[in-house]
């Protein structure tokens, strides 16, 4: 494994904290925060950062045991309002009680059992099989072309054809959904406008309103028809809830996956003591694919409006109006609960990282991205023999996400295995 660092962050000093927005999408993709995260843990778990111009102030939580204290508070917490930092700031998100991750009571509950049915292991297992066939047929692809982006090459296209199988979303229209759902939550080039993320997911809410009409009688056997025909308390999903929610199962699980899958593999680049475990099958897949997730943290943070006045973990008072943001970037390299947090460690049990939340809206599909990133692991482990880095990484801006949009590598074939005829 060669390559290294090609192009590593500049660390941030805690002293600017100040002087910073924590929801600046720029911050995210030029520095390195993992020295600030360190501070406010140790010395300010409960952080507020006042407005910055006309952008309201919020409160930044950073140690895991407080994240979780918010994020299962469902009486003082609520996700309705919005639960991201840049929607909630703006003033709410639009897509409120209509997509499941914006819904909270009774609706949240009935919305959420109804899509548990799609996520159920019987239908996971078809899909399981035929993400194993495309990651092997994608890798081989990348080996054979000699030097590849791993992340628009491979990584790119995993999630979405697991999440266009589980939608049953017609082949023709995969590639234009994957070109809209890279500009709705982040942004690949730093002068991308907040049009470009509304535009885009403005097209894809209306690609799943047509998408919805169309399954309303199909009989096909898939979650946009589940949602298209089921009912709750005798009344059919509207239009704006079937929209939000096939909208809020894409993003939720495309560019995520995409993610942990391209941070993975760099995670290996750096560690190589930790691939050439997983190569020589010292490491348990299920074990490596949690620390995988625990490292590369897609989802940076979420964030909840208090309802009340609260003292969380009888600590910190905040109140009734307040936006409070909590950071799993930082909650995942808390010491007080990972021995050796800044190891990268593919044998780490216990694990319990908060990668996909915690709490009543706890991931829903954390078992297809666990899968996706399983098969990833499971595929380079027995097909590839080494990985070299060859040009600098690109990273997106965001400061809801983070992750690579751009990795040259060359993978290199294990000649243990036959090729493919
Ligand atoms: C919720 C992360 C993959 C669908 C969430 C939340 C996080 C998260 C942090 C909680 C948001 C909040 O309440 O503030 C991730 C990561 C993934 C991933 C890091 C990949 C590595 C997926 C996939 C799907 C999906 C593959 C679906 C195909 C959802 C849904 C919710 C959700 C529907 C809302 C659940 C609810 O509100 O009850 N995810 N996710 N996610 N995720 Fe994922």
């Amino acid at each position: 494994m060669k390559g290294t660092m090609m192009n590593p962050r500049p660390m941030l000093s805690p002293d600017v904290l100040e002087d910073i927005d924590l929801n600046d999408r720029q911050l995210h993709a030029d520095y390195d925060l993992s020295e600030v995260w360190r501070y406010l843990r140790a010395e300010r778990p409960f952080y507020y950062q006042t407005a910055r111009g006309s952008q309201p102030g919020f409160w930044v939580v950073t140690r895991h045991a407080d994240c979780t204290a918010v994020y299962k508070d469902k009486t003082n917490f609520t996700a309705e309002r919005g639960n991201v930092l840049p929607t909630l700031l703006a003033g709410g998100d639009s897509a409120s009680r209509t997509m499941l991750a914006l819904t909270d009571g009774d609706r949240h509950t009935q919305v959420r059992n109804l899509l548990m049915k799609a996520f159920s292991p019987k239908m996971l297992s078809n899909i399981g099989q035929s993400l194993r066939t495309t990651v092997d047929g994608l890798l081989r692809d990348a080996i054979e072309k000699g030097e590849c982006d791993f992340a628009r090459d491979v990584s790119g296209k995993v999630p979405l054809v697991a999440i266009c199988d589980l939608l049953a979303v017609p082949q023709e229209d995969r590639e234009y959904l994957l070109s809209l759902t890279a500009h709705a939550l982040s942004a690949d080039e730093a002068d991308a406008t907040a049009e470009d993320n509304w535009t885009a997911k403005n097209e894809i809410l209306l690609y799943f309103a047509d998408l919805a009409e169309s399954r309303r009688s199909s009989g096909h056997n898939d979650v946009v028809s589940l949602l298209a025909t089921s009912s709750i308390e005798g009344e059919p999903l509207s239009d704006g809830e079937l929209m939000a929610n096939c909208y809020g199962l894409m993003i939720g699980g495309d560019e995520t996956g995409r993610h942990a899958i391209t941070g993975g593999l760099r995670a290996l680049i750096h560690h190589p003591d930790q691939w050439r475990m997983l190569r020589n099958g010292e490491a348990d897949l299920q074990t490596a694919t949690e620390e995988v997730l625990r490292w590369t943290v897609p989802s940076l943070h979420g964030a909840r409006t208090a309802t009340a006045d609260v003292v969380v973990n009888g600590k910190q008072q905040i109140r009734a109006g307040e936006i409070v943001s909590v950071w799993f970037a930082s909650a995942n390299r808390d010491e007080e609960v990972f021995r050796d947090a800044d190891r990268f460690d593919l044998n780490r049990t216990p694990n319990k990282h908060l990668t996909f939340a915690f709490g009543s809206h706890f991931c829903l599909g954390h078992y297809l991205a666990r899968m996706e990133v399983e098969a990833i692991l499971d595929g380079l482990r027995r097909m590839v023999d080494d990985i070299q880095q060859t040009g600098p990484e690109k990273l997106i801006y965001s400061s809801i996400l983070q992750g690579i949009s751009s990795f040259p590598a060359l993978l290199k074939p294990d000649r243990r295995v036959p090729p493919q005829t």
